[in-house]
């Protein structure tokens, strides 16, 4: 793996065969290397720039019309809010989830979706990568018990007593579910294998699941864990399996996760009802996310054809694993029925949302005797492939400020309309918006880069690598990444985003009118205004943890009211989304609003809408967090409430690889606690360093508004000297604002993990989605390594102190 100083040379040793990257380089040595500060051209250029086109644009500007935008931001703005169609949106959609679309498979959608953009008035293009990964070839899962006698040990009469069909129901109203080359069942990046033995209840299989599983003296190795899914990044329960010598996975969709909407609760199932179809499955990625996303032979750079392939060990799975629904789940449980502790012997994290008791299934952990069984066969094809990423460009007039807005267009399925495709569907209107703004003359400040990534579903590799690849000019020009996965499943608005970004997304819900409640906006109907922080999950995770650059992501979740959302299953298809996820696809013409005026805030406000006093602000919370974190890992709580955590805290507290028998060891000699309080003095020079960055932000984004009125006013032409100098005191703040995220990145990157480069930002080691913030101090602090954690202090007061020196 490379640290970001080695990565320049890597991507320019590697062989450039493609036209098309070719001239993409080109283009973009050309447009932002060139320029020098000190040529004469350039000084000449502002000054015609800054004069004629940029500091207030009246429509009504005596003569010199020239190069001027004829759309204005207001006007853009109502643009953006108009354009989208929620017809328009449905036929994407149509298109899109009409054939299966997995990476790597499915050059034509990818052809269409460039033709579409360049029919909307985007420039756009292809760009591909090779990439290492899998598709399904053979599987079993079946219960055997041995015939006859218990204790003849000799008998080799071993009888199916349950052979899972691994199959999701054909339905005859949804024609996604009977598409004859629908994809299988199965797991991104599992292992290939064939194994038989006794199977043990995992829980959720979070770390502290099987540290609990542990300490009781239940027997692991050899044998095959079932576990649900849910808290954790699947891939990680997988992780933990292996290290204990289990030899096989199973995950399957407990209904309990589902909360009120089950049909144990009374609710009909899909397609009768808004409850979970019992035979649905959650196909997924088992890549080990949370140490490196993207191509796992190509780690730190981008994966051309030709380019040294690492070996994949550790990267990935070694044990095969096989994803069921919970139909086919009762079974394997029921066989679990009167062996080994039960899970209401545990503790309530083993109790919470078990939803099948109904079903007969008494949640016994096992494992299951020498005469019970599993047979988990699993066949993969393994295959370095090409994949494409579309890429449409709106050229700006600044040309080294680059607002790079993606979604991903592969899917698990042949449906996919939830993930991604309502993202893919939102894209499609928000770029036929700019579309139409540009046909009406509008002259966009800044540059938009527009991305349509494949294979994120096996670990974000389309824009791993395209961001791996860009690196050198993304961190000298991108401001901001934008991301929309599932851009719609319910009616609840959900955002994580960088802190310098909270304020655009405030602003952009507040004139968005909520479906549901005419005369009202979003903010105020469909969202609870909490913005959560960057861990992993989506296809910002290159953006902001690796190249540093500020990121949101957003979608309409599914509430506690609104139907179940079949995830990664043939039930996530067209039918379900007109008929229960968005009747009439108003939700997506709203996310379309919505996503195109977070992106007009970014593109056309002569000063950046950044925040740089939210970032302070936030890392003074983080860092208080973490002092809370310490506390309750020095004295621990007696009791925890968990009816008022949220999932998020759930997982991170379940997810966490803190080891209580080590910690009592280690707590109750007086060198180690003094040295954890050395560690918790040593926080508050970390507050002292953020109050600082505070005052400078603040001043900032003082500076900044000050900016912002003086370029509201009419400068008379005659004045030209006055907005040569308005002009260049803010290119100033928004070079300031545009760099601030990078000064977050340490080189050599998290522990064990240097693909990370984050201090702030991670998907937590053990949980792989949004983690706890300061990766590098909680997992210390989880480790209980107090000298680590002392470094921590020093690496991020250093990243705060050099933010400080450069506002
Ligand atoms: C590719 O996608 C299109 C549109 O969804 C679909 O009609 C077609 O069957 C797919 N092609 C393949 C090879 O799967
Ligand atoms: C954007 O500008 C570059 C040169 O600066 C040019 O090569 C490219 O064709 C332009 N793209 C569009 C869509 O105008
Ligand atoms: C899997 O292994 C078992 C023996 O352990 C064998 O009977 C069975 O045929 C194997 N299955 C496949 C598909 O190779
Ligand atoms: C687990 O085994 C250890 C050592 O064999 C024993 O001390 C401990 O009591 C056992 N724990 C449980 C929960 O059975
Ligand atoms: C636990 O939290 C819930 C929800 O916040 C609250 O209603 C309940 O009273 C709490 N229980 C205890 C024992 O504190
Ligand atoms: C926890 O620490 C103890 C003592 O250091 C060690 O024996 C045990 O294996 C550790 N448990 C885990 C799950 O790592
Ligand atoms: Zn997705």
């Amino acid at each position: 793996m490379g640290t970001a100083a080695e990565q320049t040379p890597l991507i320019t040793t590697v062989k450039v065969d493609s036209a098309l990257r070719r001239q993409y380089h080109h283009r973009v040595t050309r447009r932002f290397f060139t320029l020098s500060f000190t040529s004469v051209l350039f000084w000449l250029s502002l000054l015609f720039f800054a004069t004629f086109t940029f500091v207030p644009r009246p429509k009504s500007w005596p003569g010199c019309g020239h190069g001027r935008s004829k759309v204005d931001y207001e006007e853009l703005r109502q643009l953006l809010l108009d354009t989208p169609d929620s017809k328009k949106a449905e036929e994407w959609q149509r298109y899109y989830t009409a054939g299966p679309h997995l990476a790597g498979k499915n050059y034509s959608q990818a052809l269409w979706t460039k033709e579409k953009w360049e029919e909307f008035g985007v420039k756009s293009h292809i760009v591909d990568y090779e990439v290492y990964i899998n598709y399904p070839i053979e599987h079993r899962l079946a219960l055997l018990e041995k015939e006859g006698k218990k204790d003849d040990s000799t008998s080799d009469n071993w009888k199916v007593s349950f052979e899972a069909t691994l199959e999701e129901d054909i339905l005859d109203e949804d024609p996604s579910t009977s598409l004859p080359e629908r994809v299988p069942v199965f797991h991104g990046y599992s292992a290939s294998g064939n194994v038989t033995a006794p199977v043990v209840y995992v829980n959720y299989g979070t770390y502290q699941d099987f540290d609990d599983l542990l300490k009781a003296n239940v027997s692991l190795s050899g044998k095959i864990a079932i576990a649900r899914y849910g808290l954790i990044f699947r891939g990680l329960k997988l992780k933990r399996a292996q290290e204990l010598g289990m030899v096989g996975v199973i995950l399957y969709s407990d209904p309990g996760d589902d909360g009120e909407m089950t049909e144990e609760k009374g609710h009909a199932p899909y397609p009768e009802g808004p409850a979970r179809q019992p035979s649905s499955v959650q196909r997924g990625s088992m890549q080990f996310l949370s140490i490196a996303p993207g191509d796992p032979t190509t780690p730190g750079y981008p994966s051309k054809p030709g380019v040294p392939r690492a070996p994949v060990d550790g990267a990935i799975p070694s044990i095969p694993s096989i994803p069921i629904s919970y139909a086919e789940a009762v079974p394997i449980l029921k066989a679990l029925n009167g062996h080994g502790p039960k899970a209401s012997d545990f503790n309530k994290w083993w109790t919470r949302r078990t939803g099948l008791g109904y079903k007969g299934v008494d949640y016994n952990i096992g494992p299951t005797p020498d005469d019970v069984v599993v047979n988990l066969y699993n066949q993969q094809e393994y295959v370095t492939t090409p994949l494409w990423n579309v890429i449409g460009v709106i050229n700006g007039t600044i040309p080294d400020e680059v607002i790079v807005v993606g979604n991903h267009r592969d899917a698990w399925i042949a449906g996919g309309a939830g993930d991604p495709n309502s993202g893919s569907a939102v894209l499609n209107e928000v770029i036929r918006s700019f579309g139409e703004a540009l046909r009406l003359g509008w002259k966009p400040l800044r540059t938009i880069v527009f991305a349509s990534w494949d294979g994120e579903e096996y670990g974000l590799l389309g824009s791993t690598e395209w961001v791996e690849e860009y690196l050198p000019w993304l961190s000298h020009a991108n401001v901001a990444y934008l991301n929309i996965d599932v851009g719609v499943r319910g009616k609840v608005f959900s955002a994580s985003a960088a802190p310098l970004l909270n304020s655009i997304i405030y602003a952009a819900t507040a004139a968005v009118e909520s479906p549901d409640h005419p005369g009202h906006s979003i903010l105020e109907k469909n969202w609870d205004k909490k913005i959560s922080t960057m861990g992993s999950g989506s296809d910002f995770t290159a953006f902001q943890d690796f190249a540093g650059i500020p990121s949101l992501d957003v979608g309409f979740n599914a509430g506690e009211d609104d139907p179940v959302y079949h995830y990664h299953s043939n039930y996530d298809s067209f039918y379900w989304m007109k008929t229960y996820g968005d009747p009439g696809f108003v939700y997506h013409r709203t996310m379309a609003q919505i996503f195109g005026l977070l992106i007009a805030e970014l593109v056309d406000l002569p000063v950046l809408a950044f925040s740089a006093e939210s970032y302070a602000t936030a890392l003074d919370k983080y860092v208080s967090q973490v002092e809370d974190k310490l506390d309750s890992a020095l004295h621990p709580p007696k009791e925890i409430n968990i009816s008022a955590l949220t999932e998020q805290e759930i997982s991170n507290l379940r997810g966490n690889h803190f080891n209580s028998t080590a910690n009592a060891v280690a707590s109750s000699t007086s060198s180690n606690k003094k040295a954890a309080l050395a560690f918790r003095d040593s926080l508050k020079r970390l507050h002292d360093s953020v109050g600082k960055l505070t005052e400078k932000a603040a001043r900032l984004d003082a500076e900044a508004e000050d900016l912002r009125s003086q370029a509201r006013e009419h400068i008379p032409w005659y004045h030209w000297h006055q907005k040569l100098k308005l002009w260049f005191q803010i290119r100033k703040v928004n070079t300031k604002y545009k760099y601030i995220e990078r000064n977050f990145l340490f080189s050599e990157g998290l522990d064990g993990r240097p693909w990370f480069k984050h201090v702030v930002f991670a998907p937590g080691l053990w949980t792989g989605y949004s983690g706890a913030v300061f990766p590098g101090l909680v997992e210390s602090i989880d480790a209980r390594d107090w000298t680590n954690a002392e470094r921590w202090v020093d690496i991020i007061d250093a990243c705060v102190g050099n933010a400080a020196r450069k506002l």
